[in-house]
């Protein structure tokens, strides 16, 4: 590329020393997620064991499932500002020990209570990282692999999950303790990893330290693209702070509204189409569609919902910057309707056939269906929606507003996981499918209508988008070719 022809003698074990950071700062990302799909995921296998420790029913189960997602939505809000304030690594430190204290208190908990203490610390620490590793990551990014960095993001919540999936597996429920405890390892990873990057250069610049900024881009760009690169980042930026600090009132301002409309619904519809209903809940779902044993419930969730998930979304990580977003957002969609719809049929069926055969065929239905789901999930609305949330947003207001729809996806993943039980009691498993089918449809007009596609642009051009107006027509026309 250009960079090879203008780029001296020098340049090749430079752009070793640049790859060697771009993978630091992707396993900073990486770990970050991972503890994050951790928590999310362990708590499909420890329900029965924490069900068994203290006696608790179908209200006390979803309070601790849903507390993580409620702390995470508090930090989520505040992420945004700190992270302005102080830089990102030091939001990235506070979420791994946050993560190492919430695994420890959920460990050594003597009841209900201090569980939940625990289940909201470690949802303090999600929602950190939720908002900051992705934000890190598509500052620190090189713009041509943007979109894989980001979406590596999620590949590493995926990869938590079945992590938690399997360990929970090979220990059992009754271990669930232990569980819990494992996340600390992780968490003392992702502290060590953020010791060693460098914060991001945009925010350097923000701060008025030029210097540092050089020298933090210049470890994640070739030598001969460090002043240019540094000059179009502090370009921006000094146009952004002339305009003064952004406020949370600026958030909301018509200039930024259609972005943020764009990224707290995709947030929105990432949650409301069930995606967390089936991660956390999986064994209980699989328990409903027949399949009796704890074993076979595990052994399903592990593969159906953990490994699909991890495997689809390689395939995101792979094309999300050759075919674009929107496509894979479509895609997935449609995938996630037709599967949900087939789960709710098989929900259906079962209520009306009360004979063995009919419940084995649901567990099969319900199997498959599940797998499609996930798959689908997995290589759109799932790395998608993180990328687009990360990528959208006005510098001055990243943060705040990267915050608040992060907020906005765990205010949707809090009533999922609260309201999913009582759901399924109150108006069945397949009515409860069929509403998260119908979400999809709403899902797909959303992103047809207001979503543009972000491939192959720099974010400085995606600003230049919003303030022509923001039309996805005249957007689409001038897109860079596959
Ligand atoms: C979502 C999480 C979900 C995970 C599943 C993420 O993109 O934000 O809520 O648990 O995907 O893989």
């Amino acid at each position: 590329m250009s960079t090879e022809e203008s780029a001296p003698q020098v340049d090749r074990p430079r752009s070793k020393s640049v790859f060697r950071w771009i993978l630091l700062i992707a396993l900073v990302t990486f770990s970050a997620g991972s503890l994050f799909g951790y928590d999310q995921g362990v708590i499909a296998g420890a329900l029965k064991g924490i069900g068994n420790s203290f006696q608790v029913g179908d209200g006390a189960k979803q309070i601790i499932t849903s507390w993580v997602t409620l702390g995470a939505l508090v930090a989520a809000l505040v992420a945004g500002t700190s992270a302005d304030r102080f830089g990102r690594r030091p939001v990235l430190l506070a979420a791994g020990l946050l993560f190492i204290a919430g695994a420890i208190i959920q460990a050594v908990t003597p009841g209900v209570e201090i569980l939940v203490l625990g289940r909201l610390i470690t949802g303090f620490g999600i929602g950190f990282a939720s908002v900051i590793a992705p934000l890190y990551a598509a500052e620190m990014a090189p713009q041509r692999i943007r979109g894989r960095i980001v979406s590596t993001y999620q590949l590493s919540i995926t990869f938590g999950i079945l992590l938690a999936y399997l360990v929970s597996d090979l220990l059992g429920s009754a271990e669930w303790r232990t569980v819990f405890l494992l996340a600390a390892i992780p968490g003392v990873l992702l502290l060590i990893g953020v010791m060693l990057t460098p914060e991001s250069s945009r925010w350097y610049i923000k701060m008025g330290r030029k210097d540092k900024a050089r020298e933090s881009l210049s470890k994640v760009t070739e030598p001969g693209d460090v002043e240019k690169e540094l000059s179009d980042v502090e370009a921006q930026v000094n146009a952004e702070a002339a305009e003064g600090e952004a406020s949370w009132s600026e958030v909301f301002s018509p200039r930024v509204r259609k972005a943020l409309i764009v990224g707290v619904g995709l947030a929105i519809f990432q949650q409301i189409t069930g995606i967390n209903a089936i991660i956390y809940y999986a064994d209980t779902i699989f328990d409903s569609a027949g399949l009796v044993s704890t074993e076979s419930q595990a052994k399903a969730t592990l593969y159906c919902v953990g490994l699909a998930n991890v495997v689809a979304t390689f395939i995101a990580v792979a094309y999300i910057d050759r075919f674009g977003r929107r496509p894979l957002l479509f895609i997935g969609l449609i995938g996630m309707f037709v599967s949900l719809c087939a789960v709710a049929v098989g929900f259906a069926t079962q209520s009306t056939a009360d004979t063995g055969a009919g419940t084995s065929i649901v567990g099969i239905i319900t199997m498959v269906g599940l797998v499609v789901f996930i798959a689908s999930f997995a290589f759109s609305l799932g790395p998608v929606v993180w990328t687009i949330i990360s990528e959208i947003y006005p510098g001055r207001v990243r943060g705040k507003a990267v915050s608040f729809a992060t907020a906005a996806n765990w205010g949707a993943a809090f009533l999922v996981a609260e309201f999913f039980l009582t759901l399924t009691s109150g108006i069945g498993e397949s009515a409860t499918f069929f509403l998260f089918a119908a979400m999809c449809v709403l899902g797909f007009i959303f992103v047809w209508r207001y979503v543009p596609e972000t491939r192959g642009r720099s974010l400085e051009e995606i600003q230049e988008m919003w303030n022509k107006g923001g039309s996805i027509k005249s957007w689409e026309e001038t897109a860079p070719k596959p």
